[in-house]
């Protein structure tokens, strides 16, 4: 097949530029370009189509035919989308209706020879794929990301605030474009079944998807990049094995040092909830007994004692996990040392996996949850919030690969972790059906077997129509046209 991505937003190129460090080069990119370079590894020609951008702060982003070293079938397709320089994802929309398709579908015209089918992302390569859907016959899924309505959920909209987020974000274009994108796609793609029923289940679009209609919909989550994330060693384990032994010596008391280990990894939010699990080892003496707790912060020497460069938000939560430390007397228990990337927080999880550790991750709520699959893929038993993605992951039938914990209970959360640090047969079976759990479930080369399924089914139909009109201002975007913030309101209140 001749399989095209739509993702507007952010942009691609052989370095992966800008990944992290700017909010529209996040995880969705990382996302595209797996799905896309396994595919093509099946023998599929695949194009990731973007945005053209003719920039001297953007450099790497102007010619309009790219591809990464070494990987054979993908083309990376830069088509123009309104001004030449950088525009944040929210500035995209009034381009693309009018430019970027007209503009793609005349490349692909030139061409001689059209997708056969296209997956689109985000609200901006969703509305894209209902573009090319109507005036192309090619059929298209649905890959949301990051729903609207939900940001807007989180930053708190209300009647009174309302003028003021659309302002900056743009959310009458967006709700309106997942509508969109929802009624026209031949299928959503969703990462997890929960997040298909409370995302999609959003009021915001009632009348646009059924979130209970089986045929709209399939789940497939996403993978683990296993290239990194492997039990095998490299040249990062030396370094990251010193740098954990000379933690230990600072931190850990002489007698506990070849303790198995707890570790948190994730950045410190106070939704990852780093403080129930402090909880969880302050009140649970067997705990203590059993292990000791580590803490990992990007950046920082001697993170329990010298963390001023933290952010206010960050600081606030390492004062209160060190007040922890010291109204339970855990100095000499816990430890904290840094990691900086993904090689590195690798080479910890084998590491530590030697000592028979295990990786906590006891947020109070989790979307998907790649990060357990990360350390079980190298071989490090994980102990997860039961609440989102997780519950999906870590079971299945009656078969458990990690245990789940209620992330609002230490006394769960201490269980659970014993069960790994308190019996060496457990954690071997964990360890074994861990490992065994990623390669067979959460790998990139399964997530594009899932697409190809679906896209091979969707390839013979015609595509989908959505029942109602796409919004005049996406393609002609005139004053008059423009989507009245009164639509918003009555869709999203
Ligand atoms: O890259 C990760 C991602 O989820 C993208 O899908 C999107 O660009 C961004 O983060 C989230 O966008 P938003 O904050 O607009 O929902």
């Amino acid at each position: 097949m001749h399989i095209a991505f739509l993702n507007p937003q952010g942009n691609f190129d052989p370095k992966d530029s800008y990944w992290t460090e700017h909010p529209d080069f996040g995880g969705q990119l990382v996302y595209v370009k797996e799905v896309a370079i396994a595919m093509a590894a099946r023998g599929h020609q695949v194009d990731i189509v973007t945005r053209q951008i003719i920039d001297p702060e953007w450099p790497e982003f102007a010619d309009q035919v790219d591809a990464y070293p070494g990987v054979e079938g993908v083309r990376i397709l830069r088509i123009p989308c309104g001004p030449k320089g950088f525009l944040p994802k929210e500035q995209l929309w009034p381009h693309l209706g009018t430019e970027w398709v007209p503009a793609m579908i005349k490349f692909y015209e030139t061409e001689g020879q059209i997708p056969d089918v296209f997956t689109a992302h985000y609200a901006d390569g969703g509305l894209s794929g209902a573009l090319i859907a109507s005036a192309l016959d090619r059929p298209f899924v649905f890959t949301g990301h990051s729903l609207g309505a939900q940001k807007m959920d989180k930053l708190n909209a209300s009647r009174e605030n309302l003028a003021e987020l659309e302002e900056r974000f743009h959310f009458s274009r967006r709700i309106l474009a997942e509508r969109v994108s929802m009624e026209w796609a031949g299928r959503i793609i969703t990462s997890t079944y929960q997040e298909r029923l409370e995302q999609y289940g959003h009021r915001a679009y009632r009348g646009a998807i059924d979130p209970q209609d089986d045929t709209r919909f399939a789940v497939i989550p996403p993978g683990v990049n296993r290239r990194i994330f492997n039990p095998d060693l490299t040249e990062v384990d030396k370094d990251i094995a010193e740098r954990i032994t000379a933690a230990l010596k600072r931190d850990i008391d002489p007698e506990r040092r070849n303790f198995p280990i707890v570790i948190a990894s994730s950045r410190l939010d106070a939704k990852k909830n780093h403080l129930g699990l402090v909880r969880a080892f302050a009140e649970s003496s067997e705990l203590q007994k059993a292990a000791n707790l580590a803490i990992t912060i990007r950046g920082l020497k001697d993170p329990l004692r010298q963390y001023d460069e933290l952010s206010s938000e960050e600081k606030a939560i390492m004062d209160q996990i060190v007040a922890l430390i010291d109204a339970h007397a855990l100095w000499g228990k816990t430890l904290a040392f840094s990691l900086n990337n993904q090689a590195e927080l690798a080479a910890a999880y084998r590491q530590l996996a030697r000592q028979r550790s295990v990786f906590a991750l006891t947020a109070l709520y989790e979307p998907f949850g790649l990060a357990p699959l990360e350390a079980m893929s190298c071989g490090l038993p994980a102990v997860v919030t039961k609440n989102g993605g997780p519950s999906e992951s870590m079971v299945e039938g009656d078969r458990e690969f990690g245990i789940l914990v209620d992330p609002a209970d230490p006394d769960d959360i201490a269980r659970g972790l014993l069960r790994t640090v308190g019996s060496p047969e457990q954690w071997k079976t964990l360890q074994d059906v861990g490992i065994e759990r990623v390669t067979s479930k959460y790998t990139w080369e399964r997530t594009a077997e899932g697409y190809l399924r679906v896209l091979e089914d969707l390839r013979e139909a015609a595509p989908r129509m959505g029942e109602s009109k796409i919004p005049s201002w996406f393609t002609n975007p005139t004053p008059e046209n423009e989507i009245p913030l009164e639509t918003l309101a009555n869709l999203y209140f």
